[in-house]
Parts: structure tokens; C-alpha cells; sequence
């Protein structure tokens, strides 16, 4: 099972993303989170700066949007040259349809899910995605704790993508940090954000390094 360690510029500096994102080079992607003051009580920003950060890089950009009316938007991301995209269940009227128009776009399909979001009314979905992202947190800020009693749903998720076959990523958001990522490696997470932890460090690229390794020990059962 691969790892991958894709950041969150939540916590960077918006001003200067490009030159945030060069600080992590050994960053699998870059994940760009997209709020807007509807979905999550926080407003970041949308598709044109996620235009200029790809006119700026060739990081595979991990797009995640926290939006309302998420079936309208979503498309556009794709469009945009961002490699995936998140849409929130909880705000798409018609995820099989989306996830099938991101896809024939070239894009990685991806679903989020709030903490309270059970995963199995959505398991005959599992197969029209790339990406499963759980979030670890209530979404709207970075810096919040780890949610511990998200761990059994990461696993019944892990068993689920199993059971389906195929490479869909499970990847977790919030609150992961050198304290918490092997609990959720262990779990069954093989993506995993993290902001503040990279972005507060004064060399995030070696928290990068240090969060993948950690998570490499524990897939490789060490
Ligand atoms: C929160 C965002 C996260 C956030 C993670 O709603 O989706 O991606 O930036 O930040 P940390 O790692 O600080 O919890
Ligand atoms: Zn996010």
C-alpha cells in the first residue's frame, strides 16, 4: 500500500502559495482547501487562485471542497488541471453523477465525509471513486484536535475499499500530526493532510518526511 503525504495550505501563507508549496518538495500533493462561508462557518477562496497555483507548479494539486451546490463547482477544478477532487456527500444532490463528470474530465474522483457521515449507506458507491477523504476534524479550520472516535470508521472504511478491490486512496483530514498519524496508518489510512503540523514547523518539508516514514512503518508492519 502506497503512502502519501499531501499538506494543507490552510495554515500557510495564502499570499505567497506558490512559493509556500516549493517548501515541500517531497510532498505527494498539495491539498488546497476551498470554503465558502455556506458548508463551513470559514471562507477561503476558490477557483481562480486554484488557477493561479497551477499556473505556478506541476504538484499534483488535491483539491478539497468545503462548498454548498458542490455539483455546479466541482467540474470547474477538474477543468482547472486539479489532479482531484474532493465534493462533500453531505452537499452534492447527485455524487454518482458528479464523481462520473470529475472522472471524464481527468480528474481523481474523490468523496468527503463530515465525522458524523456514516460510510456504509455509500458503500455501492465505492467504485465510482478515487479517493475516500474522512474527515478527522469538523471541517471550517485548521489547528483543531484529532478526533479519536473517528478511528473505528476509518476501519470499517479500510475494510470496505477492501472488500471492493481496485486502488482507492483513504485519506484523513484534521488534527494529523507526528502523535497521531500512526494511529490512523494502523487504521487503514494511506493519504493523509496535515496542516498546521507542516506549516507551523520551521522546515515543513521535514515534517513531511518525518509524517510519511512514520506512516511507511507502520504499513510495512513495523
Ligand atoms: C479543515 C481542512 C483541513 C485543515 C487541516 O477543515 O479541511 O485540510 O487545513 O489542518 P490541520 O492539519 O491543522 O488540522
Ligand atoms: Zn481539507
Amino acid at each position: 500500500m502506497g503512502i502519501r503525504i499531501t499538506p494543507s495550505i490552510l495554515n500557510a501563507n495564502l499570499a505567497a502559495l506558490n512559493a509556500e508549496i516549493a517548501r515541500i518538495p517531497s510532498a505527494d500533493a498539495v491539498h488546497l482547501d476551498v470554503m465558502d462561508n455556506r458548508f463551513v462557518p470559514n471562507l477561503t477562496f476558490g477557483l481562480p487562485m486554484v488557477q493561479s497555483v497551477r499556473a505556478g507548479t506541476d504538484k499534483m494539486l488535491d483539491v478539497h471542497l468545503m462548498i454548498a451546490e458542490v455539483d455546479r463547482w466541482a467540474p470547474g477544478f477538474a477543468e482547472a488541471g486539479a489532479e482531484s477532487v474532493t465534493f462533500h456527500v453531505e452537499a452534492s444532490e447527485a455524487p454518482v453523477k458528479l464523481a462520473r463528470e470529475l472522472r471524464a474530465l481527468g480528474a481523481r474522483a474523490s468523496m468527503g465525509l463530515r465525522p458524523a457521515t456514516p460510510i456504509e449507506p455509500y458503500a455501492d458507491l465505492l467504485g465510482e471513486l478515487d479517493m475516500v477523504l474522512l474527515m478527522t476534524v469538523e471541517p471550517g479550520f485548521g489547528g483543531q484536535s484529532f478526533l479519536d472516535i473517528m478511528l473505528p470508521k476509518i476501519r470499517r472504511t479500510r475494510a470496505l475499499l477492501d472488500a471492493k478491490g481496485g486502488d482507492i486512496w483513504l485519506q484523513v483530514d484534521g488534527g494529523i500530526s507526528a502523535d497521531t498519524i500512526e494511529r490512523c496508518a494502523e487504521a487503514g489510512a494511506d493519504t493523509f493532510v496535515a496542516g498546521s503540523a507542516v506549516y507551523s514547523a520551521a522546515d515543513p518539508d521535514a515534517v513531511v518526511r518525518a509524517l510519511k516514514s512514520s506512516a511507511e512503518g507502520v504499513a510495512a508492519g513495523g
